[in-house]
């Protein structure tokens, strides 16, 4: 048990994969305490970057080979960056960084603004966030600063619902601050942001290494973050809703496309560099997948386990971490009211799935349990899970 906790987590094999980690100064390991500032990048990122250059390097839209790749290699970079942000392809616009991004998005944003019209900001946001929307201020903008409640270093909620008005076009805030690290209910500040007729901003630069992000769940029309502040290379990208990036006019040459999102994305690319993105974003499922093979892995020395589906760890590339089984004769619905009781949530049933539960013969028997884990589970809850599992059977 104790061994088995080890390999689920493998430090060991998480810090391997940052070969830069090994520096040393002045006799001393180096211990990178500045993620903040950007985090180290692992192989797999180095490798694809180097890979592009040997086997793709060079512009885009040209009838051959490597331009090809390089068209390939946008593609699905943005269908990664869409996995990462949960929004579709055509929603994330590559750019230098996200300080670039904001100014450029800004300056499209106030070509339908008027003077009068605000913009809130706040006093816990890295100025990337304000002095972009302070630019707008030349145009007659009125930019309204939300103040902190200093005790604590959190966002003074009432201050920022005073401050958010009818006039109100836009709210801009950070996910978690890069200073004292608090997170914002940025949720519902875009609720606030909405009933107000604004548009909401969200820079999630710091908070994007620290936990998964869903633009749908937050409901935001931008988010923001740096690939680079989460082992990728230096970059930035942005999510923006579809109906916005159409109808916003980016400041661009006349022969670039004008369609969205390339047309946000100004002159040549660092096409090596989005290489990397997608990279970092495999390495981040990477580790999910590592989960899972714990969980794989320690399923069948449960005596009477039946799963269902691909088992095999050298072909998980055509399953997801969404495992069913069933443990001997055992109901399913009994089992998980038994894991229920100990706080480990799982479903019990079809899943309306109804032709697959019949084919399987299982349909019959109250169907199958099953076990979904996402980025956001750890190597504790699998092994919960498990011990769970056999005190049932040792009941
Ligand atoms: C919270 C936050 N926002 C914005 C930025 C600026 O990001 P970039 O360097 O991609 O322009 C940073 C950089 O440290 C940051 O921490």
């Amino acid at each position: 048990m104790k061994g088995t906790e080890k390999k689920a987590l493998d430090i060991a094999w998480v810090r391997e994969q940052f070969p830069s980690l090994k520096l040393p100064v002045n006799g001393h390991p180096a211990a990178f305490l500045d993620g903040p500032a950007g985090t180290q990048v692992p192989k797999h990122v180095m490798d694809a970057i180097r890979d592009y250059l040997l086997n793709a390097n060079a512009n885009t839209y040209g009838a051959f080979l490597t331009s090809r790749r390089t068209n390939e290699m946008i593609l699905s970079a943005r269908a990664a960056m869409a996995d990462f942000f949960h929004c579709d392809p055509d929603e994330v616009v590559f750019g230098q960084n996200m300080t670039t991004i904001t100014f450029a998005l800004a300056r499209a944003i106030g070509r339908e603004l008027k003077p009068g019209d605000e913009i809130v900001v706040t006093t816990l946001d890295h100025d990337a966030n304000v002095a972009p929307w302070r630019a707008l201020e030349d145009e007659g903008v009125v930019i309204r600063q939300v103040d902190i409640c200093e005790a604590d270093c959190t966002l003074d909620l009432d201050d920022l619902k005073r401050k958010i008005t009818g006039k109100t076009k836009l709210v801009a805030v950070g996910y978690a601050s890069n200073l004292v690290g608090t997170i914002n209910p940025v949720a519902e500040i875009a609720k606030l942001a909405h009933a107000a007729g604004a548009l909401m901003f969200i820079d999630a630069v710091h908070y994007a290494p620290h936990g998964p992000i869903d633009v749908q769940a937050l409901d935001c029309d931008f988010l923001v973050c740096s690939p680079y502040k989460f082992f990728g290379p230096h970059m930035g990208t942005l999510y923006g809703k579809r109906e916005h990036l159409q109808r916003l006019k980016p400041y661009k040459v006349r022969p670039a496309p004008d369609t969205s999102p390339e047309c946000w994305e100004t002159g040549t690319q660092v096409q090596e560099l989005i290489a990397g993105i997608a990279a970092a974003v495999d390495y981040l499922a990477e580790l999910g997948r590592r989960l899972f093979t714990r969980l794989i892995e320690g399923l069948p020395a449960i005596p009477g386990m039946r799963i269902f589906g691909i088992t095999d760890t050298k072909r998980f590339e055509e399953r997801c971490s969404t495992l069913s089984f069933r443990l001997g004769e055992s109901n399913p619905t009994e089992l998980a009211a038994f894991l229920g009781e100990r706080g480990i949530f799982t479903w019990d049933g079809n899943f309306f799935a109804l032709n697959l539960t019949e084919r399987l013969g299982v349909e019959k028997h109250g169907g199958v349990l099953r076990v979904g884990l996402v980025h956001y589970n750890t190597a504790e809850e699998v092994e919960r899970l498990l011990s769970g599992l056999r005190e049932f059977i040792g009941r």
